[in-house]
């Protein structure tokens, strides 16, 4: 697959990817790293409350690359009670260009999705541009698959897929399934749901 001109080895950075340390939100001197990262990568624009609100309330679900001192990449995620399921959300994801196609946002990935399955999460969602071939290519690559396509959904006009990964989940017995079924409750009901009840998780700013 094509890959733009920022993984050009002339402006790759050279390091051993043993030589990457990861290390989850720690604390207010993480958050300017992450806001810089993310400012300068991402085209949706957000404030420092949205921030603050996924760092200070899951700090456990956000983490940071480090290279020699220097954040290299992040990513930050939510989770919670989302219509019947308790469910994941990748809200931000970047690695600087120098880094990139080394496996660093697939580690920082995993690193939040294993969490969120520790957690009790059924399923992790994300939403991204539809011209994202790189974030397309990675989420693929994790198992993640297309479950709608959002009209416009970005500020800059752009539309978003979003995406889904569905654990399996071998540990829901029969009696936990009857007492779903007694609540009225119906799987994957979120799916054919209008837009705007689906769309909360990224207009915070
Ligand atoms: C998307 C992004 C986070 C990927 O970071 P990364 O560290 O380079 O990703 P990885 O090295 O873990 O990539 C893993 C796989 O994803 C796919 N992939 C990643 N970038 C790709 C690209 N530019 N083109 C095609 N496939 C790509 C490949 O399948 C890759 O595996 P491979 O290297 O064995 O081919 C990074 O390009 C970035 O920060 N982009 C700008 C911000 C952004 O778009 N974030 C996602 C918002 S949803």
């Amino acid at each position: 697959m094509e890959k733009p001109e920022v993984d050009e080895p002339s402006q790759s950075a050279s390091f051993e990817e043993s030589e990457i340390e990861y290390v989850s939100y720690g604390g207010e001197h993480h958050l300017p790293l992450i806001m810089r990262l993310v400012d300068e990568e991402l085209s949706e624009p957000y404030s420092i409350f949205t921030y603050r609100y996924f760092v200070y309330l899951w700090p456990q679900l956000s983490f940071l690359a480090f290279h020699r001192g220097r954040c290299v990449g992040t990513v930050v995620c939510k989770m919670g009670e989302h219509r019947n399921t308790f469910r994941g959300y990748i809200a931000m994801l970047v690695v600087i260009k120098p880094y990139r196609g080394r496996g660093i946002a697939t580690e920082l990935v995993s690193r939040s999705i294993r969490v969120m399955m520790e957690s009790g999460c059924e399923e992790v969602t994300l939403e991204a541009e539809v011209t994202n071939k790189g974030a397309l290519a990675l989420y693929g690559r994790l198992g993640f698959v297309r479950a709608k396509r959002l009209f416009c959904y970005y500020l800059n006009g752009v539309d978003a897929f979003r995406l889904k990964l569905l654990f399996p989940r071998p540990e829901l017995d029969i009696s936990q399934m009857m007492m779903a079924h007694r609540d009225g409750r119906q799987e994957h009901s979120h799916d054919h749901l209008p837009q705007d009840q689906c769309c909360e998780d990224h207009h915070h700013h």
